[in-house]
């Protein structure tokens, strides 16, 4: 049985998602009787946690890989000093192997890998366009995988699983900052209907938002994550030319 240690529990969400797996295994685990924290990983800053503890990593993947303030975490994460560590991440379809490379980097800073687990979501922003609201449904299977394997994690029954050489390809595709910048050029707002509010520059987790006389969006930090197309409230940002149907699983203050 996993050593009764606190549990810290990192997560990044741009739209939810995410959030609904961490928070799963953070429950689980107090169900079970550990003492855990959630955590968001924010821009720029690091993680602080005791010598005798194991660490939780959760994320989105994006781009066969997972967003660039995840990966600036991970890289920024003290060293591991032997103290055992999992990860879950969400996704739409393929993540591209993305434990693979996430374990290497892991091991090198000597974690102890002793799980990884992805969850396919059945909400996802980018596809959501091509569903009515009715029909998106609330990633109830996925939360219910996520319980099963806090189960398994405090049982030692878990794998952590390389797939060699393709998903190493898809990190070095993915670490390159011009294909989070195309991406991210198609965002656009529609400034008649903008209320200039404030929210999206609150809430974008790396500040690339600003209300100035119209909304602007600076591409060079934006990542993409699809946090002000979905939280807007007068739904005024486009993405590709497209109106995107928001797809609030959680309230936004739980994922900042
Ligand atoms: C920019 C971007 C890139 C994505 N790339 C992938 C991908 O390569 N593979 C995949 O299966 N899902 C991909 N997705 C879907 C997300 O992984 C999925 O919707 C996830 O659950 C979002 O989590 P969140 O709501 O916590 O942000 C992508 C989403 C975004 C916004």
């Amino acid at each position: 049985m996993l050593e009764k240690l606190p549990i810290y529990i990192y997560f990044f969400s741009g739209t939810g998602n995410t959030f609904l797996i961490a928070s799963k295994i953070h429950e689980t685990f107090e169900k079970n009787g550990y003492e855990s924290y959630l955590k968001t990983i924010r821009n720029k800053e690091k993680a602080f946690f005791p010598e005798k503890c194991h660490i939780g990593l959760v994320f989105p993947v994006a781009m066969q890989s997972s967003f660039p303030i995840v990966w600036d975490f991970i890289h920024n994460l003290p060293e591991g000093l032997g103290r055992k560590v999992f990860m879950a991440d969400s996704m739409q379809i393929f993540s591209g192997g993305i434990v693979g490379p996430m374990k290497e980097s892991l091991i090198s800073k000597g974690y102890k890998c002793i799980g990884a687990k992805e969850f396919k979501m059945s909400n996802s922003m980018l596809t959501s366009q091509k569903k009515f609201p009715s029909e998106i449904s609330k990633n109830d299977k996925a939360v219910k995988e996520a319980e099963f394997y806090t189960l398994n994690l405090i049982n030692e029954k878990t794998k952590w699983i390389k797939i060699p050489v393709f998903s190493d390809l898809m990190k070095s595709f993915s670490s390159d900052r011009k294909i989070w910048t195309s991406f991210s050029k198609k965002i656009k707002v529609d400034n008649d209907l903008c209320i200039k509010c404030g929210l999206c520059e609150k809430i974008c987790p790396t500040s690339s938002v600003k209300i100035k006389n119209v909304v602007e969006i600076d591409y060079s930090f934006c990542i993409s994550c699809m946090r002000c197309l979905n939280y807007c409230p007068k739904n005024a940002f486009i993405f590709g030319n497209k109106k995107i149907i928001q797809n609030k699983t959680v309230k936004i203050n739980s994922i900042l």
